[in-house]
């Protein structure tokens, strides 16, 4: 292998760590961070993902709750159990698991979370804000996306960024992200037309589309960074959007899947629960 290994699960432990540091801050002055899920219906993979999180923030000291719901739960129901963590002074992050059913309206379940308390930055505030380049609370896969490679000292400024994928969740925001970074950004998308000789052209490449191995060596320059926002099932193997074995021959630097971003982004979600509280809390 050719290219550097970004070490997703070298730089959770080292953000669980100095998330750690700032619990016992908080809890010597009295101050528990909390964070509340909320979990609507049976998918699996929801599943997993909450319990990690829950997991995540017992070994870092931040007071989690767990709520789970079922598929049936109307928008008035989920929408009074947001109202009410809102109000609760030992909630400081609320995050609505999605997707959720297909007769909940993401967008407006989103909106009724207060802005403050919005650890996911789904909220159209927090999206806003971003957006014009204010503080705010960002969403933790971009965030960790940035996080990583700033951790591995590699330059945005100036450098073309190519993000492949316009998600809400993660394409756009990764785009906004890197362009605040002093990138020269380009999103690419299921339209885009002659997409490998856009991608030829990324010093950072960032893959967030959700179909397996889908970008391949001969897409990719000689030296580039290449992270892999990705994860598919392939058989009973967990795959990222990047034909790994390939592109490591050819890029600088690489994210492996599983043990790249993914680790990462629960990490950013404690660090934007931290920040809430402390906005919330010590100002
Ligand atoms: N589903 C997939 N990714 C995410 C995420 O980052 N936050 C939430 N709330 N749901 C998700």
């Amino acid at each position: 292998m050719k290219a550097v290994l970004i070490d997703g699960k070298k730089i959770a432990a080292e953000i669980k760590a100095e998330i750690k540091a700032e619990v016992e801050k908080l809890r010597a002055k009295g101050i528990i961070p909390g964070l509340a899920t909320i979990l609507v219906g049976d998918d699996p993979a929801s599943h997993i993902y909450v319990r990690n999180k829950v997991k995540d923030c017992e070994e870092t000291g931040i007071f989690s709750e767990k709520i789970v719901l079922p598929g049936n739960t109307s928008a008035g129901e989920l929408l009074d159990i947001v109202e009410s963590l809102n109000k609760r002074n030992d909630i400081h992050g609320i995050l609505v698991q999605l997707p959720l059913p297909r007769h909940l309206d993401e967008f407006e379940i989103i909106s009724a979370i207060a802005p403050e308390k919005d650890v996911d930055g789904f909220h159209p505030v927090n999206q806003g804000l971003m957006l014009i380049g204010r503080d705010a609370i960002y969403p933790c896969t971009p965030a960790g996306v940035v996080e990583m490679l700033k951790r591995y000292g590699i330059r945005m400024e100036g450098r073309h960024a190519v993000v492949i994928g316009r998600s809400n969740i993660v394409g756009k925001p990764a785009a906004v992200l890197l362009l605040k970074e002093n990138a020269t950004v380009t999103i690419c998308h299921s339209k885009t037309e002659n997409l490998s000789e856009i991608t030829k052209t990324a010093d950072i490449l960032v893959v967030a589309v959700g179909r397996a191995r889908m970008v391949t060596a001969d897409m990719v320059k000689e030296g580039a960074v290449v992270v892999d926002v990705g994860i598919n099932r392939v058989g009973d193997k967990i795959v990222g959007d990047v034909d790994f074995e390939a592109v490591a021959q050819v890029a600088g630097y690489i994210t492996p899947v599983p043990g790249g971003v993914g680790l990462v982004t629960r990490a950013m979600l404690l660090k934007n629960t931290i920040k809430a509280c402390k906005r919330q809390t010590v100002g």
